[in-house]
């Protein structure tokens, strides 16, 4: 019995039809005379019910299917009694009743409940992810996913893109990350790196005048997995010709806008705020800045240059900062509260947590003996604070108290139920530096990638000062997530190996990893630049999820494996003679 409708497409307005439906089994009552079940297929739920007055073979091959079961029925719409509608149920005014049924396929007793919200092991739902995608808030992640992609690609056709796909199977792309390596049969001792996103060759297609370029794009990255992140994800790529960073950013909120709307039904506001990195990492300590709440950091650096209190003096007199903020109505936290905050701080590098607790009348504090009166008035002042609150402190290098504040922040905000979970606020970060320095590897190192133009006012910069050159690059974050980042290329030969030695790459070296883009700067390269967006955190914030694997039909685990295949697995001799491979022990 072939279905004429689906489970969810039915509605009061087709009383007294006879349809046929075909899905799974959700559940089923016996009610003895009557059997109800709530039949779901992709669209929904509906139920339907078996009364042996009706068809007493439908009624007895009722008795015998259990959930998962694949059926199919045939029956006639009717209208519900009044007192068992289900106000909750799209299909909630009408039942099918059965005059024939087929059980189509029988199913073992699922590994845990087909449901919403259930509280099951991850790794036992990615190793029945077919049976976790049958649940409703999985299977609308895909098609809000579908949607989202739809929309974003229609979007970029009107506005005249073209999808171009680039390989998978290339050279190393460097994002920072390490490369999956795929080793060449053909080409004993050779591997293939597969990209980490597909940067290089949406630049050739620039040179090539394709002028505006997208792609869905796969990348791939073997780093340490987070929630935010999958060795293997998608990109929305996108690369244009003869444009600036306003070009790019005036698209990309069009798109968000567009995104929101056919998404979620969701207006969001254009132009999003924008906050250059020097400001971010200051009053947020972070270059993804959560601007749902406030709490922000405040520099005490100049106002306590004369402290003698030895660990912000020191941090100060190392070209350190001494940060605070102010945690609002904190006061009466426990001791073990603020010590919990101060074990994260150190976690996160500090080398303690100093703090004030502003009570009605007195300040409670291991620090204060060791400043002024005027001081202490300073800091109050400077935090405006008032009875009630609690301030926490920061002093070390910048880096080190940004980080940490930051973390405080966040935490503090979670502590405090601060964060409205409805809110989507978008910011875009500009004013990158172009380097940092890794003191590791004692060499500069690219802050976005090393394609990235320098601001063309800072030129000069680069030999004198690298570290204070500023890039042209610019991020989209959402609710503190970065969501796209991108940057105006660099687009000639001698600007790209001179960032290429700031980034401690001989001649030979660069010549030999990107010899093939620098050939091709110097056959007419328009200046150009581009954006990719990570679809799957996108989803994420937009499906109000906390991980991205929800959003991705056949995710890796935190520790990059595939419950499901069992992938990564090993491979057999033959194989790895081919491939002129072997295993070293351990
Ligand atoms: P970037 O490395 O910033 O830039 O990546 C762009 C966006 O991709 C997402 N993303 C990830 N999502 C899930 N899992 C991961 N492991 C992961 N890594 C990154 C983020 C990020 O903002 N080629 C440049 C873009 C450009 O310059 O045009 C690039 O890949 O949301
Ligand atoms: P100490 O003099 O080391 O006992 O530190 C006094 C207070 O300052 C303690 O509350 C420490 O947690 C705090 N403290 C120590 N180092 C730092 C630092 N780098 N930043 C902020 N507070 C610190």
């Amino acid at each position: 019995m072939k279905r004429t409708h689906n489970a969810t497409s039915l509605d009061v307005d087709d009383l007294g039809i006879e349809v046929v439906l075909n899905g799974w089994v959700d559940s089923r009552r016996d009610h003895g005379g009557l059997i109800f079940i709530d039949l779901r297929d992709r669209s929904g739920i509906i139920q339907i019910v078996f009364s042996p007055e009706v068809n007493e073979e439908a009624f007895r091959l009722a008795e015998q299917v259990r959930s998962e079961y694949v059926v199919s029925v045939q029956g006639r719409v009717s209208h519900r009694p009044a007192d068992t509608e289900n106000p909750n149920l799209k299909t909630g005014k009408i039942e099918i009743y059965v005059d024939k049924m087929e059980i189509m396929n029988s199913a073992k007793t699922p590994p845990f409940y087909i449901e919403d919200g259930i509280e099951v092991d991850e790794n036992l739902r990615l190793k029945y992810r077919y049976l976790d995608l049958r649940r409703r808030e999985m299977r609308e992640n895909l098609m809000l996913r579908h949607r989202v992609v739809k929309t974003m690609r229609d979007f970029l056709d009107t506005r005249g893109f073209i999808e171009v796909e680039t390989p998978i199977l290339t050279k190393s792309s460097p994002e920072g990350a390490r490369d999956y390596l795929v080793p060449s049969r053909v080409h004993h001792g050779e591997f293939f790196a597969l990209p980490q996103s597909p940067q290089i060759f949406k630049q050739l297609l620039m040179v090539s005048g394709m002028e505006k370029y997208f792609q869905v794009a796969r990348c791939f990255r073997d780093e340490d997995l987070r929630a935010d992140r999958q060795p293997e994800f998608t990109q929305l790529d996108i690369e244009m010709s003869f444009i600036d960073e306003e070009d790019i950013i005036t698209l990309i909120e069009e798109m968000m806008v567009l995104l929101f709307k056919q998404g979620k039904e969701r207006d969001i506001t254009i132009p999003f705020p924008r906050l250059s990195y020097d400001e971010a990492m200051k009053k947020y300590g972070s270059d993804a800045p959560d601007l749902r709440f406030g709490l922000e950091i405040v520099d005490l650096t100049e106002l306590l240059a004369d402290v003698e209190f030895k660990v912000f003096a020191s941090a100060i007199s190392a070209g350190g900062a001494v940060r605070a903020i102010n945690a609002k109505g904190c006061a009466s936290f426990k001791r073990r509260e603020i010590d919990s905050l101060g074990s994260m701080a150190v976690e996160y590098g500090a080398r303690g947590m100093a703090w004030i607790v502003v009570a009605e009348n007195e300040l409670k504090s291991p620090i204060t003996k060791f400043l002024s009166e005027t001081q202490i008035e300073q800091i109050l002042s400077a935090l405006s604070a008032e009875p009630g609150d609690l301030i926490l402190f920061g002093a070390d290098s910048h880096e080190v108290v940004s980080r940490v504040l930051g973390v405080l922040r966040l935490e503090l905000a979670k502590r405090l139920g601060l964060i409205d979970k409805n809110e989507l606020n978008f910011v875009w970060i500009y004013d990158f530096p172009l380097f940092e320095y890794d003191a590791e590897e004692a060499r500069y190192v690219a802050v976005h990638h090393m394609f990235t133009s320098p601001r063309l006012s800072d030129l000069d910069l680069l030999d004198s000062n690298p570290g204070a050159v500023k890039a042209r690059a610019y991020d989209l974050v959402l609710n503190g997530t970065e969501i796209g980042g991108g940057s105006i290329r660099i687009h000639r030969r001698d600007w790209q190996e001179k960032v290429f030695s700031l980034l401690g790459m001989s001649m030979d070296e660069a010549r030999d990893k990107f010899g093939y883009m620098l050939d091709a700067f110097e056959f007419g390269t328009p200046p150009h630049g581009g954006v990719a967006f990570g679809i799957d955190r996108l989803i994420m914030i937009m499906g109000g999820r906390s991980s991205i694997r929800d959003v991705i039909a056949f995710p890796k685990t935190q520790s990059a494996a595939c419950p499901l295949t069992d992938a990564p697995s090993a491979v057999s001799s033959k194989q790895l003679r081919e491939l002129a491979l072997k295993i070293r022990d351990k």
